[in-house]
């Protein structure tokens, strides 16, 4: 069987890459990845020797059309993923999220392909920190920020050449993910990696805003089930209930579990539009396909936390060069 992983380079691409080679021999990989600056071919060298990597973007229809042809399966991660950046620029959100998401609907159309096309809890908005409720699969999409609306705009047209063009797909909606090779300018990795630098955290505003957070084995393992056992045209939300703990809180655990004090951290610029709170239920992807994550709870989220601080404390020079050009950025922006 053949996978075509787009955005395979990246954080939780290329986590999947190396859970795929390890888990799912009978998958053969071709990874097709732009290597943006959130991209690195240094995070697929463990597995480079199983698999293909191809160089290319995927708003480029002849590539996309001929490496498309040539496999069973299309995996989408591949996006801008950052909502800061996209506050600076949005048009490489608009372009690679809705037109590169556009061109590979086009070229699995052609080819009668099967696509799993990876999103995020981001486009329904946000909750009131007061609301109890959760997303779940029919909840209306309000996306607040332009990489929210990108990604909004790209599930939209994955639905559309669902129902216009009977395009065999299925999408899937998770929270927000942590674990290793995940780029520094994201709130866990750049917290952990100012810790190891002598550098304060940085918390955006009063910190109240909630994140559900999930580690990336959990989001992958449910992905797998999807395309195993996914039906077509259907929705999964994926989220592992760590709804419970805010910002200022996963600081506190990070310098706890880095032996520093619990109040070690400067409060920076808010995040403009900044999002309240996200919470998944994911009782459709439990009951229906029987995933459990593994990392759930406060004790599941340390173990990760933890499992987290020991791979940004062993490989440093994995991280150590884009550190001070990542901190210029966000001191412009008093963040
Ligand atoms: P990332 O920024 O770490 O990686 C994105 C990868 O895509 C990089 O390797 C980059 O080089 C590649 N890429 C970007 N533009 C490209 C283009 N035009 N052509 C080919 N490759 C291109 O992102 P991530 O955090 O791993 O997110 C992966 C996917 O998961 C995205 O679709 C994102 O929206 C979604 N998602 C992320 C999270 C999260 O918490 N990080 C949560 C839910 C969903
Ligand atoms: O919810 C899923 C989304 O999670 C994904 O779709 C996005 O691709 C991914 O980047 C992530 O988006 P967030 O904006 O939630 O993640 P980020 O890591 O940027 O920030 C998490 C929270 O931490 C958010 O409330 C902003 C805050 N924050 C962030 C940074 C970088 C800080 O307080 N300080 C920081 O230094």
């Amino acid at each position: 069987m053949k996978l075509l992983v787009t955005g395979g380079a990246g954080f939780i691409g290329g986590n999947f890459v190396h859970y795929t080679v390890k888990h799912r021999p009978e998958y053969e990989v071709t990874v097709i990845d732009a290597l943006t600056y959130a991209g690195n071919k240094a995070n697929l060298a463990p597995v480079m020797d199983k698999i293909k990597f191809v160089e290319g973007n995927i708003c480029d229809a002849e590539l996309m059309d001929k490496l498309v042809a040539d496999t069973d399966i299309v995996v989408h991660f591949a996006a801008e993923s950052h909502n800061d950046n996209s506050l600076q620029n949005p048009w490489p959100f608009v372009e690679t999220n809705i037109v590169g998401t556009y061109t590979i609907l086009e070229a699995v159309r052609k080819h009668d392909k099967r696509l799993h096309h990876i999103s995020t809890d981001e486009v329904f908005g946000d909750l009131e920190l007061d609301d109890p409720n959760r997303f779940n699969e029919s909840t209306p999409y309000n996306p607040s920020s332009p990489y929210s609306a990108t990604k909004a705009g790209s599930d939209h047209l994955v639905r559309a050449w669902v129902r216009s063009f009977g395009v065999q797909a299925t999408i899937s909606n998770c929270s927000n993910n942590y674990g290793p090779y995940q780029h520094i300018e994201k709130f866990i990795p750049r917290q952990i990696t100012n810790v190891l630098s002598e550098i304060k955290p940085k918390l955006y505003g009063t910190g109240e805003q909630v994140r559900d957070w999930i580690h990336v084995d959990d989001h992958n393992e449910a992905v797998h089930l999807i395309l195993d056992k996914g039906k077509m045209g259907e929705t999964y939300i994926i989220g592992a209930d760590n709804d419970h703990v805010n910002n200022k809180q996963v600081i506190e655990m990070l310098l706890e579990l880095m032996g520093k004090p619990k109040d070690w951290y400067d409060h920076v610029n808010d995040r403009p539009g900044h999002d309240m709170r996200y919470a998944m239920d994911s009782s459709k992807l439990r009951t229906e396909l029987g995933w459990k994550p593994r990392y759930t709870d406060n004790n599941g989220m340390h173990e990760g936390l933890q499992a987290t601080i020991d791979w940004y404390s062993q490989n440093r020079p994995w991280w150590q060069q884009q550190k001070a050009e990542v901190e210029t950025k966000y001191a412009k922006q008093g963040q």
